[in-house]
């Protein structure tokens, strides 16, 4: 792998968009193709950001020769297909989350990427960020002792009409996948895979979870209390409560700028990130990590192990069976409920 990753960006919305612009801040990154489902939209996005290569097509994406890293942006609903197209195609991928719309895609994925000896990893950028890195090894020397409890919430009322992907049970809709895979993800990167779960939620009439509460149990006593919503203005906090002091992430803790480690007895610290490249999204660190781990000839990153995001996707699908949203692709692939 030269220094120089080309990038090939798979499908034209929301994140495609933030993630490129990501990567052309970076000096080792170059994206040179984008593909979308039309011509039309592939060649306005190629315009946009100065991409050499515009596919109407995901298949002459994954054949050219000069993408050494696909980046799958579509819904969750296509992240299985996608993602087996590149890596059937011999790319590496970076796939957005969450992972795919349930355990059994998840786990298929990962064998394919194993049996080619393939780079795969899913975006869970959170995981790369330093300041969610810096709170891990402070739990590991044990600044606030053992965990006891994490409590996460996601959610935002957005003007999600009948039509948008978020109400769609075929594209993976509702809170879960969408944002709740963001505090599931924080609470298992501190405590692992869960003993117990259990769930309640509101759901639309096209059956997709618009409110979701959920109670994960570790056997130690440790549990999580983990909210995620697209139907209420949530702080977007987190707090992390150990037997000897507390991490609290006051907003935005998938992607934090600072939080508080309160040790018992003292005056809470202010935490906050070193320099970093100015005016990125914070999705440069993933960037990154994909980059540093393909020139070191990885087909796994240690900061984003496959073996986590198959234990999330095994929690998404154990929540999604407590309160009863169910998704066309578990005929297909059956979702892994414990
Ligand atoms: N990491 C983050 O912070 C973050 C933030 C937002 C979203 N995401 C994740 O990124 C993914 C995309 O979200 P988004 O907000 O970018 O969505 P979006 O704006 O709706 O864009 C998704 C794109 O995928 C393609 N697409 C749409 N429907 C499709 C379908 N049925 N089958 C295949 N492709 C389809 C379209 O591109 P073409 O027209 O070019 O085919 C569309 O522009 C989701 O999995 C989401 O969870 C991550």
């Amino acid at each position: 792998m030269s220094r120089t990753v080309r990038w090939g960006v798979l499908a034209t919305g929301g994140i495609a968009a933030t993630f490129t612009a990501a990567l052309q801040g970076l000096p080792d990154a170059e994206v040179v193709a984008v593909a979308s489902r039309t011509d039309a939209s592939a060649r306005a996005f190629a315009d946009r950001f100065s991409i050499p290569r515009a596919y109407g097509s995901w298949a002459e994406l994954v054949a050219d020769e000069e993408v050494d890293v696909v980046y799958v942006a579509t819904p969750h609903s296509a992240h299985y297909e996608a993602t087996a197209l590149a890596l059937k195609a011999g790319k590496h991928v970076l796939c957005e989350k969450a992972f795919t719309l349930n355990a059994g895609q998840a786990a298929e994925l990962v064998e394919l990427a194993r049996e080619r000896g393939l780079f795969l990893m899913e975006a869970m950028w959170t995981y790369c960020n330093p300041l969610v890195r810096r709170m891990t090894e402070l739990v590991r020397e044990g600044a606030i002792g053992e965990i006891r409890t994490v409590q996460a919430d996601f959610g935002f009322a957005g003007d999600f009409g009948a039509d948008h992907r978020l109400r769609d049970p075929a594209l993976g809709g509702g809170a879960l996948l969408d944002l709740g895979v963001y505090p599931v993800a924080f609470a298992q990167l501190l405590l692992g895979e869960p003993d117990r779960i259990q769930a309640d939620a509101l759901l639309s009439p096209e059956g997709v979870d618009l409110n979701t509460g959920m109670l994960l149990s570790w056997a130690s006593g440790a549990n999580a209390l983990l909210s995620c919503s697209i139907v209420g203005h949530h702080a977007t906090a987190a707090s992390v409560v150990g037997t000897a002091g507390r991490m609290d992430f006051p907003h935005g803790f998938f992607h934090p700028d600072h939080f508080l480690l309160t040790r018992a007895g003292a005056e809470p610290e202010r935490i906050e990130s070193g320099p970093g490249p100015q005016g990125l999204s914070g999705m440069q660190f993933e960037a990154a990590e994909v980059m540093r781990a393909l020139r070191a000839g990885e087909t796994e990153s240690p900061l984003v192990p496959l073996e986590g995001s198959l234990a999330v996707m095994r929690t998404l699908d154990a929540v999604r069976d407590r309160v009863g949203v169910r998704y066309p692709a578990d005929d297909l692939f059956p979702a892994q409920v414990r």
